[in-house]
């Protein structure tokens, strides 16, 4: 068998080299940097193509395909969203993505995302809640306490501060799961019977649920004033999670308003319902909070610069941990026009 040549290898993240990486890197300190990341990439938001991601729904899911580029960079995401996945053992949300060069459009990297999806949906998060949270904020409620959970607990942690966390989960073994967890890690933990009780003296509401349904997680009477709502399991059309009377008592930040309008809680809503787009907020082209007693609510869908992003980060981890394999993936004749006589000569 011949060796591939260096062009045919594209560095390759696998599972094993991702929970490597991040465990290498240590949770915290990879959720803050690739925070970093991400918003500088909100920051340069004119620069990027952009569009809504590509959508095939079915009956009990969708598969997505999620694309973007800063004219330097490609980057794309596979995603599914199964929300019965987890009855049969699977995940309900499984990724990966490519990184590619725009020059030559040759990919740089390909790697799993499905951890760090959880990552980096997190790290956006918690992004958003450092300019629409109370500042005194310290204390959040996960209602959803499945694959995702305990990445939103720590990535709150390292970027806000957060210290008290109660759980709920309408799976009270899913809670357990989620505590035991994060035991140890910093964070004072109640599990709670209800979202009621959950939401009970919190600063922050993360709702991450999982349901292929609009779904009430919050009802209006259980968000007070000044409370900052992180709405991260509404991501499809038909699938919210909020009351839509929360809605017209917030201030609404979105990423990519051509998106959420289709995915998010704010389908609710007549097309035309004012939202900010977070990259203004970012950076001083509109207000986030304003004052202690208003409602702050980041509905957030996922969207492709979040990948790209996190992509980027990963990229910039490899060199100096070594932890990618070498994937031979593209096809790399000594001389380029000559394909077919690479694939004859493979067999000698
Ligand atoms: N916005 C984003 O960027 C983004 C990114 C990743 C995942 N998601 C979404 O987040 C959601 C959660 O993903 P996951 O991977 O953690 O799923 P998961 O299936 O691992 O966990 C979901 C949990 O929600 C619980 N649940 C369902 N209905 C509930 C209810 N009414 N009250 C309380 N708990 C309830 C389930 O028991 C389960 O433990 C999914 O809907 C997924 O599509 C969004």
């Amino acid at each position: 068998m011949t060796q591939p040549s260096r062009l045919a290898i594209v560095p390759f993240v696998s599972v094993d080299s991702m929970m490597r990486l991040v465990l290498t890197i240590g949770v915290e300190r990879f959720l803050t940097e690739l925070a970093g990341y991400i918003e500088e990439d909100f920051r340069r938001w004119e620069l990027f193509d952009k569009t809504p991601r590509v959508a095939s729904h079915s009956h009990d899911g969708v598969i997505e395909l999620m694309p973007t580029s800063d004219g330097q960079l490609y980057g794309f995401k596979y995603v599914n969203g199964h929300p019965k996945n987890m009855r049969e053992g699977r995940q309900t949300v499984t990724a990966f993505g490519v990184l590619a060069d725009v020059g030559s459009g040759y990919p740089m990297l390909l790697s799993e995302m499905t951890i760090l999806t959880a990552l980096r949906t997190a790290a956006t998060s918690a992004v958003a809640a450092k300019y629409l949270a109370r500042k005194d904020a310290r204390a959040m409620a996960i209602i959803g306490n499945g694959a995702q959970s305990e990445f939103q607990a720590m990535a709150f942690k390292a970027l806000l501060g957060i210290d008290r966390l109660r759980l709920y989960d309408i799976d009270r073994s899913a809670s357990e799961k989620c505590a035991r967890n994060l035991a140890g890690l910093g964070l004072d933990i109640t599990i709670c019977t209800s979202g009621q009780e959950a939401v009970e003296g919190v600063d922050i509401i993360t709702t991450v649920t999982a349901d292929k349904q609009y779904a009430t997680i919050l009802t209006d009477n259980m968000v007070g004033g000044g409370v900052h709502i992180n709405a991260v399991g509404g991501d499809c059309p038909g699938k919210t999670e909020l009351h839509k009377d929360i809605l017209l008592r917030s201030d609404i930040f979105v990423e990519f308003p051509p998106q959420t309008r289709i995915e998010g809680e704010i389908q609710q809503l007549a097309p035309d319902h004012p939202v900010t787009e977070l990259w203004k907020v970012m950076t001083d082209k509109a207000i986030g909070r304003t004052n202690a007693k208003q409602i702050t609510l980041f509905d957030s869908v996922g969207f492709a610069t979040e990948d790209f992003s996190a992509l980027r980060y990963v990229r910039d981890q490899l060199q100096k941990t070594g932890l990618y394999e070498e994937l031979d993936l593209l096809a790399d004749p000594d001389e380029p026009r000559d394909l077919f006589g690479m694939l004859l000569r493979a067999e000698s």
